[in-house]
């Protein structure tokens, strides 16, 4: 495969047909989850709002980059129907609405591949996975199941992402680690590959549960290297990272000859991401938004808890849920809520019939802001991270 384009990105927004409206006027709670890593994913878009949507397609014009080989032109503009999607900078589209497969504790595989399963049969086409979540097995179960059944015609109809784990964040371990991914998910290649954190863990180090010695110096160029080798070797469509700060983008941009298509973090109205969003808009980044819903998983209900979005969904017999993610989808991002419910994955999924007002978008503008997800676990006071703004680079 050739390597990605261009270092800009080409917005092509579809909007689909109307999506079936659950009119749920309140979100239905969930019992939340154990304090472990929950995965989860700019540009702008405004469904319906012509000149935001064309500020949008106009935005980022591919430009070429030096040394970057061109991509082969592939019949990628048809594969997932009437979705929205916009095109990365690698050439590949990838569809604005997905769903995470992260579940703690670990569950069981068939339970997994039935909520993959019911999501597919909803409609969503793009899932996020990682080898963090052990989830890799059971889509690849699901996937399989879905092709017999017909479900789905092909793979291609799918953008599958999975995460390198930190204990494999050095060169010589990319590969191997991509390869032990491809074999759970029975793929021959994921649609994005993603440094899953900016951190590098000793390998026997599976999950978060880290000691202070067991962070290891991250070496991003020669790890990059081997990203970008996953990607020449077509075993990854488009590869990008996760958790990533503006500074921390702009030391891998002064080495990378590809750059990230994606940054997937933790995005939603009460952490909003408007500095790292502009500045991925100005790279040609793509940013993902993870826990759109608010970090649930973590066990914290600052976005389905917060009042102001709780009285725009009474006013709009919208879930709070739907709100929120109405919200993420009219910034441009793409978004990966989990849900192992098939009412809640349908109620999700039914976000791009309507649309927030000018209003309402204000309002949402003056919540006060608060990353949620600090990602403790990597912190020691005497440390390499010795706090979370160090960890974040300030960017609290
Ligand atoms: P469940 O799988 O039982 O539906 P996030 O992706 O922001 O981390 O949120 C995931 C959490 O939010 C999960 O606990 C999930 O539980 C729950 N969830 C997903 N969709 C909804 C919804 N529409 N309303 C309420 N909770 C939801």
């Amino acid at each position: 495969m050739g390597g990605q384009e261009t270092n800009g990105v080409a917005d092509a927004i579809d909007f689909p047909p109307q999506t079936e409206d659950i009119g749920l006027a309140k979100a239905v709670p969930s019992t939340g989850g154990p304090t472990l890593l929950k995965e989860v994913i700019g540009e702008k878009v405004r469904d319906a709002i012509p000149d935001e949507k064309e500020k949008c397609d106009t935005q980022v014009e591919p430009q070429p980059q030096e040394g970057v080989a061109q991509i082969e032109k592939e019949d990628n503009d048809q594969r997932f129907g009437s979705q929205p999607t916009v095109t990365l900078n690698s050439g590949r589209k990838i569809p604005l609405l997905g769903t995470g497969t992260a579940s703690f504790p670990i569950p069981p595989i068939e339970d997994l591949k039935n909520a993959i399963l019911d999501a597919m049969e909803v409609g969503y086409r793009h899932f996020d996975s990682a080898a963090l979540y052990q989830s890799e097995e059971g889509l690849g179960v699901a996937i399989a199941e879905a092709l017999e059944k017909g479900l789905i015609k092909s793979r291609d109809e799918l953008f599958i992402t999975t995460k390198l784990w930190c204990n494999n964040a050095c060169p010589e371990r990319v590969l191997p680690a991509i390869h032990e991914s491809l074999r759970k998910l029975r793929l021959e290649y994921v649609d994005l590959y993603l440094i899953h954190f900016p951190v590098r863990l000793k390998e026997v180090i599976l999950d978060t549960t880290c000691e202070k010695d067991d962070i290891l110096p991250l070496d991003m160029k020669s790890t990059w290297e081997a990203m970008e080798e996953v990607h020449k070797i077509g075993l990854a469509k488009s590869i990008g990272v996760s958790n990533f700060t503006c500074k921390k983008l702009t030391d891998l941009l002064a080495h990378a000859k590809i750059p990230p298509a994606v940054n997937q973090v933790e995005m939603h109205p009460v952490w909003q991401q408007q500095k790292l969003r502009d500045f991925c808009i100005e790279k040609g980044i793509h940013v993902s938004a993870y826990s759109p819903l608010g970090a649930k998983e973590w066990g914290f209900d600052v976005v389905l808890g917060n009042a102001l979005i709780n009285d725009i969904a009474r006013a709009k017999g919208k879930s709070v849920a739907q709100i929120a993610l109405r919200w993420g989808f009219e910034q441009g991002v793409s978004l990966i809520p989990k849900s192992f419910n098939k009412g809640r994955l349908k109620q999700n999924f039914a976000i791009l019939d309507w649309q927030l007002t000018e209003e309402e978008l204000q309002q949402i503008g003056t919540i006060p802001q608060k990353r949620v997800a600090t990602i403790p676990e990597f912190i020691f006071p005497d440390g390499m991270f010795k706090s979370p703004e160090e960890f974040w680079d300030g960017e609290m």
